[in-house]
């Protein structure tokens, strides 16, 4: 019996297969879109391995520990190659992504040369922007239209004109472009019918980002959100997604600190450690580190970031343990760093009898370079899911992500672990494949397991 409920036969799908180039569209040719390309050409050209990506790395368990099987995961599930990818993207400078990988300084200098032929025939499209929205830039490759509506006009042709060129059936877009200022939810983005109105009237409330997720959806292309800015999650383009089926997912990437979070906070609270306080700051020194500087910016990123802790810790349900904590987040920009951001983090955690410890993390990561693999993921992952017939929030993809989409009825999940379980079942169950509970009793109580291990 319980074997049988692990199954879902009845979600498994007959997936296309992935033939043909893929287009991958990038609004904002930064330093994690340049980090990104680069890496994936030097992969191509068997340069470079590629850590952090589960799509190229991770091995998948299917079946019984006693008879298991380790398949990887990119030839568990049909996935697109790398050496069928086509970049294209957007961005406010005309710098091509030769010019910009180098002023980015992530990658070394040498790396970077083997691919700059392919980098420097990567020029970006002229791009939707309003300063109102990034205010601590200025470029001069931005389109000219009258209405919003004009722009996203704009931006399909760039789509089809690029996928006519490139002989492309399928494409995705994931925006990499500048965090946005804080915005929330408003009327003109309750409905498509509004929406649509709102782009014709030039709605204030309508930022570059959403035209960018409105024109990917229009062509039926796969769109993420890396940034922490509201753009896709509203319900508009939601009901634009199903209505267009196509899927999509969001938001801000997780890489740096949130990682940090996402992989301590549920370990405290397995063990039922109680939580006074989390204090985390970080400097960095890059573009992003300079948008963020704006608090309208700021406050996008903070309110992303702030969520994590509540969602995982559940104070409603261990009211003793994290009703009262002290949540604080800082980003100091300190261009001395440049892309290598340095975290700390000082968390006041207290256990048996109210004792109070310490715990510290001091993190010298690399922005990019963490997000860089998160990007090739949700490019696989989009592709697979469209193949697949699925649409809308991809909740399972919010294994990549700080502020995870997902159903409004539902709370997003934030706990690493179980959103890799979510991820992987995701696979399993797309595949025809059992569900993995790791309850792992069966192997000791049932039946079955007792002539296994004994012989009788
Ligand atoms: N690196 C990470 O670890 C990480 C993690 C989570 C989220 N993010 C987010 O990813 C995004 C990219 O980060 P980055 O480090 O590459 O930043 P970046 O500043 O190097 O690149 C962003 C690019 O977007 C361009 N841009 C801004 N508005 C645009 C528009 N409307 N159309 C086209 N281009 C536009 C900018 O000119 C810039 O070149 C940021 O929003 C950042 O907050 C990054």
């Amino acid at each position: 019996m319980s074997q049988q409920s692990s199954y879902y036969p009845e979600l498994a799908k007959e997936i296309e297969a992935p033939e043909g180039p893929l287009g991958v569209l990038l609004p904002g040719l930064g330093a994690v879109a340049t980090t990104f390309i680069a890496g994936s050409l030097l992969l191509k050209k068997g340069l470079a391995k590629p850590y952090g990506s589960l799509t190229q790395m991770q091995r998948i368990r299917l079946g019984k520990r006693t008879n298991p099987k380790f398949p990887l995961i990119k030839d568990f599930v049909p996935l697109a190659k790398l050496k069928d990818f086509i970049f294209a993207g957007w961005d406010i400078y005309k710098d091509n992504c030769y010019e910009t990988a180098l002023k980015s300084g992530v990658l070394p200098q040498n790396q970077i040369a083997k691919i700059s032929k392919e980098l420097a025939g990567i020029h970006p499209l002229s791009a939707v922007f309003d300063k109102k929205y990034v205010r601590n830039l200025d470029g001069s490759n931005i389109k000219k239209f009258k209405t919003k509506m004009d722009a996203a006009q704009e931006l399909i042709k760039d789509i089809e004109n690029f996928k006519k060129k490139n002989n492309l059936k399928r494409a995705v877009m994931v925006w990499c472009g500048s965090t946005e200022v804080y915005m929330t939810p408003l009327k003109v983005h309750e409905t498509l019918e509004s929406f649509e109105q709102g782009l014709k009237k030039n709605s204030p409330e309508i930022a570059p980002s959403m035209i960018y997720a409105y024109a990917s959806l229009m062509t039926k292309t796969p769109y993420a959100n890396g940034a922490p800015n509201l753009c896709l999650d509203i319900p508009a383009l939601t009901e634009l997604s199903k209505k267009q089926k196509v899927p999509i997912a969001g938001k801000d990437f997780k890489t740096g600190q949130t990682l940090m979070k996402t992989i301590v906070a549920p370990g405290l609270k397995a063990r039922m450690l109680g939580l006074d306080g989390w204090f985390s700051t970080n400097i960095l020194g890059n573009r992003d580190g300079e948008v963020l500087d704006d608090p309208g910016s700021f406050k996008s990123k903070e309110v992303s970031k702030a969520s994590v802790l509540d969602a995982i810790l559940e104070p409603e349900l261990y009211p003793e343990l994290y009703k009262e904590i002290y949540h604080k987040i800082r980003i100091e920009y300190y261009p001395p760093r440049g892309d290598a951001k340095e975290g700390w983090d000082n968390i006041d955690i207290f256990g048996w009898c109210g004792l109070p410890m310490q715990i510290k993390i001091n993190f010298l990561c690399r922005d990019s370079i963490l997000a860089a693999p998160v990007v090739l993921d949700l490019v696989l992952f989009l592709d697979l899911a469209q193949r697949a017939g699925l649409s809308g929030i991809q909740e399972w993809l919010s294994f990549y992500f700080k502020s995870p989409m997902s159903r409004p009825d539902l709370k997003p999940e934030h706990d690493l672990f179980i959103q890799h379980l979510k991820l992987q079942n995701t696979l399993r169950i797309l595949m025809g494949e059992e569900v993995l509970d790791h309850s792992g009793l069966d192997y000791y109580e049932s039946k079955e397991a007792a002539i296994k291990a004994t012989g009788k």
